[in-house]
């Protein structure tokens, strides 16, 4: 035999050597949910490990997470019922909790690097990521709410908007909307090929976010398409966006690779909360060694492709790394 490839794998420091792919804690966006209020942790039930804060124990989180090398947090907020209407109102409320809890992390860590999330669904009453006439999402009315919402985000001191919302048009949107209250440097990642997925269902438990009737599939994309998400980042790309994202992750590797084959921006992959869940609890029935199976599935998820992962296992990981 002239070819062996074991030989390339015969002791720990040639494996070292030759690894095509390394993952680095600096890869990584963690996702927090944030509360109102004061001294409050709420575990979620489907999410072992995660739970939603309140202002200050995010902070003492994000303390934790910068001193394991971690400096780029995705913040979501869990709003009360009381506080949802039609428009999303409540996010263009500049003294609304989240924008207060923005500021405050910015104050407290300006170094930190801070996307937000872009959509209706958290504030709606709808549930849905667009505004709700007649039954149907309205994809024009949506836009100015989406590029409200971004505008207010950047004032906070966002640095990476993020719109989840899949509406048309909505990057072109939001890019004008920033640069014309004067936040040409607020970036934009996009969610360019977002999924109509069950792999969501913990994350609408989390921030009780799910749509109050229908389902999500006139706006994110069915699981079966794949060229769609090219044209889906033509599109993103046309109108401004400086990341593309895939979600979820796992089940969509394949699109991971084509879209990073297809630009030359940064690809993003949310690795999201149902694969999060379903890891977490086959490991917690002795099912699988997840100390083993957890960098793995990250790691699977920058082979295929993505220089960024949004992942719930992020603090953990970076756990892992310190500890060598
Ligand atoms: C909503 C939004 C969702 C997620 C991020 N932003 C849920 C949805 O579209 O219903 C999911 C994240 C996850 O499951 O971890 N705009």
């Amino acid at each position: 035999m002239n070819e062996r490839p074991r030989r390339n794998r015969k002791s720990a420091a040639i494996r070292d050597m030759i690894r095509e792919t390394e993952l680095h804690v600096t890869d990584f966006i963690y996702p927090l949910f944030l509360v109102d209020g004061k001294g409050i942790s709420v575990p979620i039930a489907s999410m072992p490990g995660i739970s939603r804060y309140s202002e200050d124990l995010i902070i003492r989180q994000i303390e934790e997470c910068i001193v394991l090398g971690l400096n780029n947090f995705v913040i979501f907020p869990a709003v009360e019922d009381s506080l949802k209407d039609k428009e999303a109102s409540y996010a263009m409320r500049s003294d609304n909790f989240y924008l207060r809890t923005i500021r405050s992390i910015k104050q407290h860590f300006p170094e930190v690097c801070l996307m937000s999330d872009v959509a209706m669904d958290p504030y709606s009453s709808d549930g849905h990521d667009g505004y709700v006439l007649g039954g149907n999402i309205d994809n024009d009315r949506t836009l100015p709410i989406l590029g409200r919402m971004a505008v207010h985000q950047a004032e906070a001191g966002i640095d990476i908007v993020g719109p989840s919302d899949m509406m048309d048009g909505r990057v072109q949107h939001i890019r004008e909307s920033l640069d014309s209250a004067g936040f040409s440097d607020t970036s934009i990642m996009s969610y360019t090929a977002k999924y109509a997925s069950a792999y969501y269902g913990p994350f609408r438990d989390a921030l009780d976010s799910a749509p109050k009737f229908g389902d999500k599939k006139t706006y994110q994309m069915d699981p079966a398409n794949k060229r769609e998400a090219l044209r889906e980042a033509a599109l993103d790309e046309a109108e401004g966006a400086d990341y593309l994202m895939v979600k979820p992750a796992l089940c969509y590797l394949d699109v991971i690779q084509t879209l990073k084959e297809n630009t030359t921006l940064p690809i993003a992959a949310y690795n999201v909360s149902g694969e999060y869940a379903m890891l977490k609890a086959a490991g917690e029935k002795g099912w699988i060694n997840y100390d083993k199976a957890m960098p793995e599935m990250l790691l699977s998820i920058k082979r295929a492709g993505a220089d960024i992962i949004l992942s719930y296992f992020a603090k953990e990981y970076a756990q892992m790394r310190g500890k060598g």
